[in-house]
C-alpha cells in the first residue's frame, strides 16, 4: 500500500515490515502543529489496520526530530480564539502523542535523528524503545520561554529518569546531548548519525521475529503494571497472559515448549522460537 502524498505534515513509507512515520515539517523543524496532530491521529489508526506495517519507527526529517508543540500555530493562534478550541486542539495533540501511541498494537521505536524538545518528550517516551544520534539535541525549553512543561512531558520525564536529572532540566532548560540521554535512560542508546538507520532497522528485525500478540501483551503488561498495585497486577498480568493465549493464532507457546522440550531444536534463554 502506498501512504505518498496523503498526509501534508507527515510522510510515511513501509518497507520490510516497518512503517517508517516521519514528521515533514522540516522548515519548521517539525514543531508539532494542530494539522500535524490530526494527522497523526489517523496517521496511527490506519497502520494498524495495515497487516504489512508490523513496527513503527517514529523519526524526523531533517535536522530535528522534532523541536515541540508548534509556539506559533499552538499556542498564540489558539490563545487567541475560545477556549473549547483549545480544549479540542490539546486533546488531539494527547490523543496520538501518548493516548494511542503509548499503548500502540503495535511496537514502536522512536529514532531520534536531530533536535528534540519540550513536547516531543510525550511521543518520545510513548514509544516502547528509543534510539538517538549522538548529534541528536534534547531540551525542556519550556522554562526557556515562560510556562511549565506542557502535556504529559513532566510524566515521560518520571517515568524514565531520575529525580534529579529530571528536575535538573525542567528546572534549568540546560540541553543534554544523545549520548547523555542513553546514560539517564531517556532512550536505550545513541549511535553516530550515520549508523542511527542501520540500527534502527536491525533492532525492528529483532522485534519483527518475535510473536505479535505476544508482543503486544508483554508491552502493555509492562506499561500497566507501574500504575497497578501488586494485587491488581498478578490479576491483570495473568489476564494478559491468557489473552496472549486465546488471541495468537500460531499457537506461540505450544511452538515454543515442543520445539525446546520435545524437538530439543532451540534453547529459549538464547533465541525465539521458529515461527
Ligand atoms: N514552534 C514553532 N516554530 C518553530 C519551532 C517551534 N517549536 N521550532 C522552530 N520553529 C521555526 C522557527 O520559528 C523558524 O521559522 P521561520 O523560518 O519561519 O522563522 C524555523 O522553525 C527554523 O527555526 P530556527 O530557530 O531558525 O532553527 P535552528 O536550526 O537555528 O534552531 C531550534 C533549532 C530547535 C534550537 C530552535 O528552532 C528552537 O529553539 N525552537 C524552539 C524549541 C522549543 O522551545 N520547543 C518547545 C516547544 S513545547
Amino acid at each position: 500500500m502506498s501512504y505518498e502524498g496523503r498526509w501534508s505534515t507527515v510522510k510515511v513509507a513501509v518497507e520490510g515490515g516497518i512503517a517508517w512515520v516521519t514528521f515533514n515539517r522540516p522548515d519548521k523543524r517539525n514543531a508539532m502543529s494542530p494539522t500535524l496532530n490530526k494527522e497523526m491521529i489517523d496517521v496511527l489508526e490506519t497502520l494498524e489496520l495495515d497487516a504489512e506495517a508490523q513496527v513503527l519507527v517514529l523519526t524526523g526529517e531533517g535536522s530535528a526530530w522534532t523541536a515541540g508543540m508548534d509556539l506559533k500555530e499552538y499556542f498564540r493562534e489558539v490563545d487567541a480564539g475560545p477556549d473549547v478550541l483549545q480544549e479540542r486542539i490539546r486533546r488531539d495533540a494527547s490523543r496520538w502523542q501518548w493516548q494511542l501511541l503509548r499503548m500502540y498494537s503495535k511496537p514502536t521505536i522512536a529514532m531520534v535523528n536531530g533536535w528534540c524538545f519540550g513536547g516531543g518528550f510525550s511521543p518520545l517516551v510513548a514509544c516502547d524503545l528509543a534510539i538517538a544520534a549522538d548529534e541528536a539535541v534534547f531540551g525542556l525549553s519550556e522554562i526557556n520561554w515562560g510556562i511549565p512543561p506542557g502535556n504529559l512531558v513532566s510524566k515521560a520525564m518520571a517515568d524514565t529518569v531520575g529525580h534529579r536529572e529530571a528536575l535538573y532540566y525542567i528546572m534549568t532548560g540546560e540541553t543534554f546531548t544523545g549520548p547523555q540521554a542513553a546514560k539517564m535512560g531517556l532512550v536505550n542508546k545513541s549511535v553516530p548519525l550515520a549508523q542511527l538507520r542501520e540500527e534502527t532497522i536491525a533492532l525492528a528485525a529483532k522485534l519483527l521475529n518475535k510473536n505479535p500478540v505476544v508482543l503486544r501483551n508483554a508491552k502493555h503488561g509492562f506499561k500497566r503494571s507501574r500504575e497497578l498495585t501488586w494485587e491488581q497486577n498478578e490479576d491483570y498480568l495473568y489476564a494478559k497472559l491468557d489473552q496472549a493465549n486465546y488471541r495468537d493464532p500460531e499457537g506461540g507457546r505450544e511452538q515454543g515448549l515442543k520445539q525446546f522440550l520435545d524437538d530439543k531444536s532451540i534453547k529459549p534463554g538464547l533465541q525465539a522460537y521458529k515461527r
